[in-house]
């Protein structure tokens, strides 16, 4: 039996996860890509039961991409629907579980009834704080950005901040992420290697893992894998000697 145990190793506070995969799972199975998405978000459910089990206090999904919008209109609609009824259901359970929802990204362009069964589970669970389940959903980290320097202009044009001591925080509070911590541990299923435009300021020190896995086959023993590789990791945040943010 292995002696290591997540529960006691060092832990990273914040885990985001890049959820890829579900499209060939499907298709290695002679099934509709939706069928993978369908898988895709029972996996997403045990992600976090295991997460909050594992004590992990944030964990952020990338649901859909702005780069997802792209996509055959029909892939779109199953994969909005699928959100809307998730959020819905997983209501009761979040509630039990004392999570709190949180949704980053252009809402807007989410068709209403995902809009709404969103907002109404965010709103119902947001004094919750066992754990904080961040859904990114037409996401896109560029374009957080970009819209983060729009504000930040705009605040300087009309003489409320000098652009000369404009900080780091100061470019975070416009953010949508800016009430979560910066990543420690980003995980990416399906075997490729990148980041796809996912958390790119908040992912600055992380580390990354990737998991040959396709996202409907990922399990709490993945997850708990990729805690285990964490706990070996020296974090040194650019500096030499080896130091460790707050768990
Ligand atoms: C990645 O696989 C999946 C998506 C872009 C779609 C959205 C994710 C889900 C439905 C999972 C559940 C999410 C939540 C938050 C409940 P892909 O289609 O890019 O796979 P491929 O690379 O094999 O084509």
């Amino acid at each position: 039996m292995s002696s290591f145990d997540p529960r006691c190793a060092r832990r990273p506070r914040h885990v985001a996860i890049i959820m890829d995969g579900n499209g060939r799972w499907a298709t290695e199975r002679s099934q509709h890509r939706c069928f993978g998405h369908v898988e895709g978000i029972r996996a997403a459910t045990r992600t976090y039961q295991a997460a909050w089990e594992l004590g992990i206090r944030h964990l952020t999904l990338y649901a859909f991409s702005t780069a997802n919008f792209d996509r055959p209109a029909d892939e779109v609609a199953t994969i909005m629907q699928l959100l809307a009824e998730y959020a819905r259901r997983q209501r009761s359970d979040f509630l039990a579980r004392g999570i709190r929802l949180e949704v980053v990204g252009d809402l807007g362009r989410a068709p209403p009834a995902t809009r709404e069964q969103l907002v109404a589970t965010a709103a119902a669970t947001a004094d919750q704080d066992a754990m904080v389940l961040t859904l990114a959903i037409a996401y896109g980290a560029r374009e957080d950005i970009v819209t983060a320097v729009r504000a930040l202009s705009t605040e300087a044009r009309d003489g409320r901040i000098d652009p000369a001591r404009i900080e780091m925080d100061d470019v975070r509070r416009h953010m949508w992420t800016r009430r979560m911590p910066d990543v420690d541990l980003m995980i990416r299923t399906g075997g490729e290697q990148r980041l796809s435009d996912f958390l790119l300021f908040e992912s600055a020190y992380s580390e990354l893992y990737f998991d040959a896995a396709m996202w409907p086959d990922f399990e709490g023993r993945h997850l708990e894998a990729a805690l285990k590789w964490y706990a070996t990791r020296e974090r040194r945040f650019g500096n030499v000697v080896a130091a460790e943010s707050a768990a």
